[in-house]
């Protein structure tokens, strides 16, 4: 199932618990951000009191940290405020203690909360995956261009992690004071957010403050974005991150997710076909709301009877909108030549199954 959509939140309005999971010590105290009750893994806000220790030991899911406040030290070494630690699962950390108290975030991504007293690390641990890193001081800003499209320009990113074989990624990133971004968002993979601090604004869930949070599925509209002193966050996604813009607030995320399909549709049509086929390779794709959607203006859609005299019928009508007056006459899409997908429209639909089309 994985974790439900959580937003708006912000830590903020709830109290801290005391965590009674074996191992885990006294004094460590936590507010539940998103949790996946199946497996346990879950994003905490976490609360170290003053004189809190834990011996050395593993976690039996890889885990991420980062120090908002205070001080803590693993073994004979201090971190501080935007410390980033990526702890992979059975990974033996040094003793913990914090004399007088920290504020953490911390993120269990394959497991509930966990610490096995150990001095070594477990035989299947991969300890060269542990990295940490003084991620206020220690990395540039670079522009947010991690993916194509990418955000608008005053949005800048410090990658903390990647892992090559989900694509997930963390990372933190801010926002510029005046920071704004008219377009509407979604994605292929769930987002995760924490306001380390500063304020931004989205048109479907409103200001997300310091200590605001949100863990949201893929294919859920957000944006515009807006923030008007700025804000620094710590993000993360569960798979590759790829912005689908658009600028209709009214889609729902199955037509988000059909519209999805319909780009790897058009970008990957052999992957596609092959992928979706069982009997038999269907040549048509799934529904983009942007290209079958009533438009303001003078565009209209197509319908079948704009191509009954056509020279070309290997066009698909259903992607293709015609300017009624002025040129140019046609708009052509990237995949409008007609030649890339060489189906037809008056192909025999006498087999019965569904197309989900509507051009007959
Ligand atoms: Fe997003």
């Amino acid at each position: 199932m994985g974790r439900p959509h959580i937003e708006p939140f912000c830590d903020r309005d709830v109290h801290f618990k005391n965590m009674t999971l074996p191992g885990m010590g006294k004094g460590f105290r936590y507010k539940m951000l998103s949790l996946d009750n199946e497996t346990g893994a879950c994003s905490m806000t976490v609360q170290l009191d003053g004189g809190y220790k834990r011996p050395p030991g593993f976690s039996w899911s890889e885990y991420e940290l980062m120090v908002q406040e205070g001080e803590i030290q693993f073994g004979n070494k201090t971190y501080r405020r935007g410390h980033y630690f990526y702890v992979p699962a059975g990974y033996s950390m040094s003793s913990l203690k914090s004399k007088d108290g920290a504020l953490l975030l911390m993120m269990f991504n394959t497991g509930g909360p966990s610490h096995v007293s150990s001095r070594s690390h477990h035989q299947q641990c991969n300890p060269a995956l542990y990295h940490d890193v003084s991620s206020f001081d220690d990395i540039p800003w670079a522009g947010g261009g991690v993916t194509s499209p990418t955000v608008a320009s005053g949005c800048m990113v410090k990658l903390l992690n990647y892992n090559p074989n989900s694509m997930a990624l963390t990372f933190l990133y801010c926002m510029t004071p005046d920071f704004w971004q008219d377009n509407i968002s979604y994605h292929d993979c769930a987002e995760e957010s924490y306001h380390l601090w500063g304020t931004s604004w989205m048109m479907q869930f409103g200001e997300i403050p310091t200590g605001g949070y949100f863990w949201r599925p893929a294919y859920i509209n957000h944006g515009a974005f807006a923030s008007n002193l700025g804000c620094i966050a710590l993000g993360r996604t569960d798979s590759k991150l790829f912005n689908h813009f658009h600028y209709n607030p009214w889609t729902t995320p199955k037509e988000n997710q059909l519209r999805s399909a319909a780009r790897l549709q058009r970008r990957d049509p052999i992957l596609y076909n092959w992928m979706v086929s069982t009997s038999h390779n269907h040549p048509h794709g799934p529904e983009d709301f942007e290209r079958t959607m009533p438009l303001m203006g003078k565009r209209k859609i197509k319908t079948p009877d704009d191509f009954s005299n056509s020279d070309n019928p290997g066009h698909s009508f259903d992607r293709e909108m015609k300017y009624e007056e002025h040129a140019p006459e046609h708009i052509h899409d990237d995949d409008s030549h007609g030649h890339s997908h060489g189906h037809h429209h008056d192909h025999d639909h006498s087999d019965g199954h569904d197309h989900g089309h509507t051009h007959d």
